[in-house]
């Protein structure tokens, strides 16, 4: 039932459509005539006009209503309604074959589709609840070493041991390679802030590396030409769900003894020749934060098959404490222990990652689909030999002098989109460490991460991809 302060009859006085205009805080009134059709509306604007043009408010509005107006029909398809939402119209009533009044549509400029949504539907609830009541909410508790199990095994590794987050993880693994000052570590130019900062955290020296133009991820060639005496290891990021050339790295790693840490933050059951990211680096590290492909909420883990690094990470990770005599401390650890509570959620995750991947595979199908009909968008490669990447995010590249534009567009309307990284070489506090990174430079600046969560359907990605389009 729509609300009288929407509504006036056509009979009524410019003052009081102001009136109910007023009272409605909406800046229309829908005009009505004695037999509840809907013969028009009027907006505050047309009242402004009227008033300016000298008539009065006593004067009556049957002359001056907008007859020719903006409605839908009762059974109109909601995509039909909202593409009626343009030219600043914000408001749109809607009738029945009558054409009486039965409702309005409204533009809600808060409608927002996000980047990414956790899935917590399975056993995550079960499994927090009965954490929370077993009393046993900090770093003690059976989901720890069971997600640690569950997960190192899914990974085809045979330990792992939880962190806080995914830059602890990766920090935990460099401290316990013994990397410190004087080593160099390479790393890619196009990542995240957390693969350069935990090297700094060591005090080593990070060397930044160029990336590949098909894969987008740290080429091999340029690891080979950053090699020096110092050169301890390198982080290969298995960037935006697809994975490293992990044959040539493993080869020039072999070649120069050289550790392989993998940053698998963005790419959990991702594989290169049918063996999946983390179990190929001497230890791997993954981040379960709320945007990534399984979550903790916050959280991260470092798996590995070497048993003494699995011992030393988890002294390290726990204040790098005795395990015989407590409160006797070996080295200086810190505290990165992850709760029972984030690994209670963790075991459920787990549990359910293979059906996460498929669902997310098949949504980025759909993108693919919306997206080859355009010459404008390239959509990030699935097809490169020997990689089976897994989608996290939808990552495309469009033309770099639109990209931002079409982030705040689709900003505008309530989509939420990213910008790729910004290059680690681009920004003042890593350049000491910079060389020079074309090509990382270039795919930055035309990439975008489109939205990856539960409520995206064929619907909504075709309208995120025309309005792409259409700002391209
Ligand atoms: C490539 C990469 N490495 C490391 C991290 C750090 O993970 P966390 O945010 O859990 O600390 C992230 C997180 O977004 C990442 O994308």
């Amino acid at each position: 039932m729509i609300s009288n302060k929407l509504v006036c009859n056509q009979e009524v006085k410019i003052k009081d459509v102001m009136m109910c205009i007023n009272e409605n805080a909406k800046g229309i009134a829908f005009i009505i005539d004695d037999a509840q059709k809907l013969v028009g509306v009027m907006t505050d604007g047309d009242i402004r006009r009227l008033l300016i043009n000298g008539y009065g408010l006593n004067d009556r509005i049957k002359k001056h209503i907008q007859r020719n107006f903006i409605y839908a029909s009762f059974d109109e398809e909601p995509e039909k309604i909202i593409e009626k939402f343009h030219d600043g119209i914000k408001i749109i009533p809607i009738v029945n074959e009558n054409m009486q009044l039965v409702d309005y549509a409204e533009y809600n400029k808060n409608v927002h589709i996000a980047l990414a949504h956790p899935q917590l539907d399975g056993n995550e609830y079960k499994y927090l609840m009965d954490a929370f009541l077993s009393t046993w909410i900090s770093s003690t508790g059976k989901y720890v070493t069971q997600f640690e199990e569950n997960f190192s095994k899914y990974c085809g590794v045979t330990y792992g041991v939880a962190t806080s987050n995914g830059t602890t993880a990766l920090h935990l693994a460099l401290a316990a390679l013994g990397i410190g000052k004087g080593d160099e570590v390479i790393v890619p130019d196009l990542t995240f802030a957390a693969t350069i900062n935990a090297v700094l955290y060591t005090g080593a020296t990070p060397v930044i590396v160029d990336i590949e133009e098909d894969s987008w991820c740290i080429s091999p060639d340029e690891i080979i030409k950053a090699i020096t005496p110092n050169t301890k290891a390198i982080i290969p990021v298995h960037l935006y769900g697809q994975p490293c050339d992990m044959e040539q790295i493993c080869k020039i790693a072999k070649e120069h003894q050289l550790y392989i840490v993998e940053d698998c933050a963005e790419a959990h059951g991702a594989e290169w020749k049918n063996k999946k990211v983390g179990s190929f680096g001497i230890i791997s590290c993954f981040s379960f934060f709320g945007n990534k492909v399984i979550t903790t909420g916050e959280g991260g883990m470092c798996v590995t098959d070497d048993k003494k690094l699995y011992e030393k990470m988890r002294i390290l990770r726990d204040h790098g404490m005795s395990k015989e005599r407590k409160y006797y401390h070996e080295v200086i650890g810190f505290n990165y222990r992850m709760t029972n509570l984030q690994a209670a959620i963790g075991v459920a995750q787990v549990e359910r990652i293979d059906q996460v991947l498929a669902w997310r595979t098949k949504l980025e199908k759909q993108y693919r689909e919306c997206i080859s009909d355009s010459d404008k968008i390239t959509i990030q490669r699935n097809d490169l030999a020997n990689r089976k990447k897994i989608a996290w995010l939808v990552s495309i590249l469009v033309d770099e002098d639109r990209r931002d534009s079409v982030l705040k567009e689709l900003k505008n309307q309530g989509i939420d989109v990213r910008a790729f990284f910004v290059p680690l070489s681009e920004m003042d506090i890593y350049k000491d460490y910079a060389r020079e990174c074309s090509r990382s430079k270039q795919i930055s600046k035309m990439g975008l991460n489109l939205p990856t969560t539960y409520e995206m359907d064929k619907k909504k990605i075709k309208n995120i991809i025309s309005l792409i389009s259409s700002v391209l």
